[in-house]
């Protein structure tokens, strides 16, 4: 098919989206986030699915105003897959679904984190192939080795939370609303990265844990606040600082390992936690140290969008991967 309109959708979490992509290029695209999960520390899987059912038709429906297209003029429809909340994929499934079969156009599937990974293909600067990409999301965090638009081999990976989640956890032991990523970002700003010293996670190879350093917060707060119970609020700056220190330092080491031991030059990052304003500086002066070619993608395409699952429908058609009316979503 040439010069394809596809139309995305994405449901995986709490953000309801979709996007139009024309001739390869992503023309709009539209997110409806949801704020009800903030009054209950995380997402809540129920009422996320509820809010998609009430927020994908109009979702839909201004993705395709801003772009000027049709509903005739879509000649494939695209949707996430997994991994995901599995009331959440169904939502956004079984809308693509309706869509691909009331328009008798194909339909595909696409896996999110994949997703994520060509989110840095979008614009016209991209990666040459092979490339190496941090991914670093909510629910994840992978190196993955791209050979090809399509074939991706994870080379690293956490073995327990995500990056994503020990920003959030950490938010959450301070008393900030979710996701408590964007926040700790935020007060980091003001603070020193150097006042508190939190152990860099030890684990082999190029993969990630998470797990004990969000202990090792958990124990240094108690610790304080039996000393002073006005601990946090006298030292937040400092403490989202210096966490989120460790937690960027963490993953550029291993992302500099993986490029040493693979010997790529052209790295990029992606994911909601690629927004993070000092992740995107340390790769940005560890890039110009090492030689790389970096590339993060704009802020909009980092966290979760359905732009990303366009420009991955597209690959996929022009490579034949088209799925059947009997798609099914999993949620891992
Ligand atoms: O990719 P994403 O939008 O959704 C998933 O696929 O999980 O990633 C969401 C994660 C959350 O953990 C959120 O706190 C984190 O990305 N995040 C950030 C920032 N913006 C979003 N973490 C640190 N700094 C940020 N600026
Ligand atoms: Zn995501």
């Amino acid at each position: 098919m040439q010069n394809p309109t596809i139309l995305a959708i994405e449901s995986s979490c709490d953000d309801t989206a979709a996007a139009v992509l024309k001739n390869g290029k992503v023309v709009s695209n539209f997110i409806a986030d949801q704020k009800i999960h903030q009054q209950y520390g995380g997402v809540v899987p129920e009422l996320a699915s509820r809010d998609h059912l009430k927020n994908m038709v109009p979702v839909v429906e201004e993705a395709l105003k801003k772009s000027q297209t049709k509903i005739e003029d879509v000649d494939a429809f695209a949707c996430t897959i997994s991994p995901g909340l599995m009331g959440s994929l169904l939502v956004g499934v079984c809308f693509a679904k309706g869509l691909a079969l009331a328009m008798n156009k194909p339909l595909i599937g696409v896996n999110h984190m994949q997703a994520h990974v060509l989110a840095n293909f979008i614009d016209e600067l991209t990666p040459k192939f092979p490339c190496l990409c941090l991914t670093v999301s909510g629910g994840h965090t992978q190196i993955v080795l791209m050979k090809n638009f399509l074939e991706q081999e994870i080379i690293g990976q956490s073995m327990d939370d995500a990056a994503g989640e020990a920003f959030d956890k950490t938010a959450k032991m301070l008393g900030l609303p979710y996701p408590g990523g964007p926040l700790i970002d935020k007060y980091a700003q003001l603070g020193n990265p150097l006042s508190f010293s939190f152990p860099e996670p030890k684990i082999d190879g190029l993969n990630f844990s998470f797990s004990g350093f969000k202990t090792s917060v958990l124990y240094f707060l108690q610790k304080q606040k039996k000393e002073n119970e006005n601990f946090v609020q006298e030292n937040l700056n400092n403490i989202c600082a210096s966490v989120q220190h460790r937690i960027v330092s963490f993953l550029i080491n291993k992302l500099k390992k993986a490029a040493e031991q693979t010997g790529i030059k052209e790295i990029c990052i992606a994911g909601g936690v690629s927004a993070n304003s000092s992740l995107r500086l340390m790769a940005t002066e560890t890039a110009q140290q090492l030689n790389w070619n970096l590339y993060i993608p704009k802020m909009e395409y980092c966290t979760d969008n359905a732009a990303m699952i366009a420009i991955t429908a597209y690959h996929k058609l022009l490579n034949n991967q088209v799925d059947d009316l009997s798609l099914s979503p999993s949620a891992r």
